[in-house]
């Protein structure tokens, strides 16, 4: 390893030595706290696939980390973890899992202050019982996208023990009778083990429908977009597998959500770029290029390229009809076991006459096939789309879970939806005095709850469901 002298000595010992006992140089503290940043940064870029029962071992808990954190240290310093292979300041992608430079700041400052988890806060349990501990979280339960309009089970796959890679397709039949308007889709796998891509499409137009990654697990097109399922149409859904040291079935299911009103839609189309006529370029790698000439105005909404073993880097750029470039994607690095498409976080409208392109760099000895390597693209036909606010970035991931002290009356019980409407005073650090509705995780409390009664209890956040009350006490039951 060649290090630059003047350039993070410190880094270099430290690859160099690896875990370091004892460093003169070590910070011996860092304002970074596990309970703070560390479990923000795990909530959002992690835990999704650092889970129990997840596809790598689980980063939830202040030990876990604790435990993995030079690894985690230099994964994030190298940037090989979280997988993502978009260079950062080429395009802005609603599904980028990548870590930002702060968020790798914090990472390695952390991990080379002997990880601290919290302010050292000592809970005396004469006051105030000691909060549960902070811990990362992600919710696979819930729906993202809400309820959908359909819920496609696939068919069971099996996968030997230590299956190696493999790609299976499923075909389902969503059984339409009348062409239908699919605004977004989500999947859920069925074991999170073995699942890490999957990429749907229409059977019978070809269309491209967008992808499921641990990190994104839905494709919601921007209001007033929709793909369009003709009658008796089929979807199909290619899944990556990789198998687990046990033999694992995975039966996954497609929830599909539809426009309630057709009428003023756009549709989404796909166009794609092969990109071939291999050159061989300099330094003996492989160089493939496509282009087209937009015949009207477009606004892409997404991008999925082909990814074969030896990839170096793939560059889509639009040259405008006014000579200005713009760079749509630029990755490097890229994951081969993680394949994604990259949706950006906006439409980008591109007129008449722009002429896409994409330029691939192969290793020399890839295996390429003759007919090319396909980027797919979806896209809107015609003028610039409305620009909508842009939706909130992270809203897959709630916050850590907080627990406050709830004083309050009940107004109602609506024991349907298990939630209880309560008008409450001030809570401290939450929210101030107000009546709103709560859940109740359990049955039994909710049942022993009627209106007019007084309550204490906790009131627990951090739940994708909205905040919830646990351990509720009836002070003074209403007559
Ligand atoms: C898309 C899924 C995914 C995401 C997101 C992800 N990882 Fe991983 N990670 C994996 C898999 C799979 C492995 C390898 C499995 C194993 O070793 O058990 C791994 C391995 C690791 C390793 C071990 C590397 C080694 O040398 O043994 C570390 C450390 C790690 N991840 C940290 C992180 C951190 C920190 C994040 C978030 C910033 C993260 N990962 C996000 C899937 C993911």
């Amino acid at each position: 390893m060649r290090c630059h002298p003047a350039a993070a000595l410190g880094a270099c010992c430290l690859l160099l030595a690896g875990p370091p006992a004892a460093r003169a140089h070590a910070q011996p503290t860092t304002t970074v706290q596990f309970d703070r940043e560390i479990v923000h940064i795990l909530d959002n870029h992690c835990v999704m696939c650092h889970a129990p029962d997840g596809l790598a071992f689980p980063l939830v808990t202040y030990e876990q980390t604790y435990a993995a954190r030079w690894k985690i240290r230099q994964d994030a310093l190298n940037r090989h973890m979280a997988p993502w292979g978009a260079v950062a300041g080429y395009g802005v992608f609603a599904n980028d899992n990548g870590l930002t430079q702060r968020e790798i700041d914090f990472l390695s400052s952390w991990a080379e202050s002997y990880g601290p988890r919290n302010n050292g806060q000592v809970y005396t349990g004469i006051a105030a019982a000691a909060p549960p501990p902070v811990q990362a979280h992600f919710d696979f339960s819930r729906w993202v996208l809400g309820n959908p309009d359909l819920q496609l089970p696939l068919p069971p796959t099996t996968l030997a023990p230590r299956q190696a890679a493999t790609i299976q397709h499923a075909t389902l039949d969503p059984k339409l009778t009348a062409d239908r308007w699919l605004t977004g889709l989500e999947y859920k796998p069925g074991d999170r083990r073995v699942v890490h891509a999957v990429s749907f499409s229409v059977r019978e137009t070809g269309q491209w429908l967008g992808g499921w990654t641990p990190w994104h697990p839905f494709v919601s097109l921007p209001p007033g977009l929709a793909y369009r399922l003709p009658a008796g149409s089929h979807i199909v859904a290619d899944i990556h597998y990789y198998g687990a040291a046990g033999a694992v079935v995975d039966r996954g299911s497609l929830a599909l959500h539809f426009a309630s009103t057709p009428a003023s839609l756009r549709a989404v189309i796909n166009l794609a770029l092969q990109a071939k006529s291999p050159v061989t370029a300099a330094a003996g790698s492989r160089k493939l290029v496509a282009a087209m000439t937009l015949e009207q105005d477009m606004n892409i909404l997404a991008l999925q390229p082909q990814i074969l073993p030896g990839v170096q880097s793939i560059e889509v750029a639009a040259r405008k009809p006014d000579g200005a470039t713009q760079i749509l994607l630029f990755a490097r690095d890229i994951p081969l076991d993680w394949p994604t498409p990259y949706v950006l976080a906006k439409p980008l409208p591109l007129a008449k006459g722009t002429q896409l392109s994409v330029i691939e760099h192969y290793e020399a000895g890839a295996a390429l096939p003759a007919a090319g390597i396909v980027l797919a693209l979806s896209a809107c036909p015609g003028t610039e789309l409305a620009s909508e606010p842009p939706p909130p970035r992270r809203a897959l991931s709630p916050s850590p879970e907080q627990r406050f002290k709830l004083t309050g009356t009940v107004k109602s019980v609506d024991a349907g939806s298990g939630r209880v409407l309560v008008q409450h005073g001030d809570i401290p650090g939450f929210m101030g005095a107000m009546t709103m509705y709560y859940s109740v995780g359990k049955e039994a409390d909710l049942k022993a709850l009627a209106a007019g009664d007084e309550i204490q209890s906790d009131v627990v956040t951090g739940s994708a469901t909205g905040p919830a009350l646990e351990n509720i006490k009836v002070i003074k039951k209403a007559h």
